[in-house]
């Protein structure tokens, strides 16, 4: 009678082998086409530098507005920059995207549940519990180039102002510009809803963090000597908890959130709204 030969950890030793009879490929093949769905629309709307304001809404893709191009359709107002200019140097591929996304992008390509996914689904190592692996045994943890993943912690501080600034543009999407009074008036449309929606559920992925878990409550000793930091690490675990939940909702989310603003900017969709003008 044939012997399985089985790697530590209960794995089968060819790619792919296993005795589960559940479904195990569907989770990886669904990772595999969310993410790469999200990478070409992503660098397609960084790259694309239109249509990415429809007043009173920015897309979360090019906030912070660190510097705007001039003259450019479903741009923002030259004045909604946090500097001045545009200088002439900057590559004319380039655009206000270009100076942000590296951020939230590290942050979520250095998350300890995507490491988890994109193991699985993008390098098979191994493709799921007690499955056969791409190298069985060459594993060794998450060393040399693997290093890299330690940035986490720090990607995390930019992570909390990006919240920030995602807040601010929420709050400023129920103040819509009336040309005709020159004012900002108070209103809600769908847009509002939209960008606040999108806000909380990135706050809520950024909260559940792991650093952030270990930052609010790590490194002490009783947590009776210190009740706030242990309401803030509960508060901060029950968001861990729908990690995974949040990673995926808010990828949607911010996807989504790209995608009305510019459909709206465009005129291809109407932003009902109370403002009426
Ligand atoms: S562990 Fe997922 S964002 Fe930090």
């Amino acid at each position: 009678m044939s012997q399985t030969v089985l790697e530590p950890g209960g794995h089968q030793s060819c790619l792919g082998c296993t005795r589960r009879q559940d479904s195990w490929w569907a989770g990886p093949t669904a990772t595999v086409a969310t993410i790469l769905a999200f990478i070409i629309y992503s660098t397609w709307a960084a790259f694309q530098g239109e249509h990415y304001y429809a007043e009173p809404y920015l897309s979360p893709f090019y906030s912070p507005l660190l510097l705007i191009k001039p003259d450019v359709a479903g741009g923002a107002p030259l004045d909604h920059a946090w500097f001045a200019g545009w200088p002439e140097w900057i590559p004319a591929f380039v655009t206000p995207a270009f100076f942000i996304l590296i951020f939230p992008g590290a942050f979520r390509f250095t998350c300890y549940y995507y490491r988890k996914a994109y193991y699985r689904s993008f390098v098979a190592s191994p493709p799921g519990c007690a499955v056969g692996a791409r190298m069985p045994g060459t594993y060794d943890g998450e060393r040399r180039l693997l290093a890299f993943q330690n940035l986490h912690r720090y990607a995390l501080y930019f992570a909390l102002g990006f919240i920030v600034v995602l807040t601010w543009d929420a709050l400023i999407a129920f103040m819509k510009y009336n040309p005709a009074t020159d004012r900002r008036e108070f209103g809600v449309g769908v847009g509002t809803l939209v960008l606040c929606l999108n806000t909380t559920l990135l706050a809520c992925f950024t909260f559940g963090c792991n650093s952030f878990r270990h930052l609010v409550g790590g490194n002490v000793n009783a947590y009776s000597k210190h009740p706030v930091r242990f309401k803030l690490w509960s508060w901060v675990t029950v968001l861990n908890r729908r990690h995974m939940e949040f990673a995926w909702l808010s990828l949607f989310s911010v996807g989504l959130t790209d995608l009305y603003v510019r459909l709206v900017s465009m005129g291809i969709i109407t932003d009902y709204n109370t403002w009426g003008f």
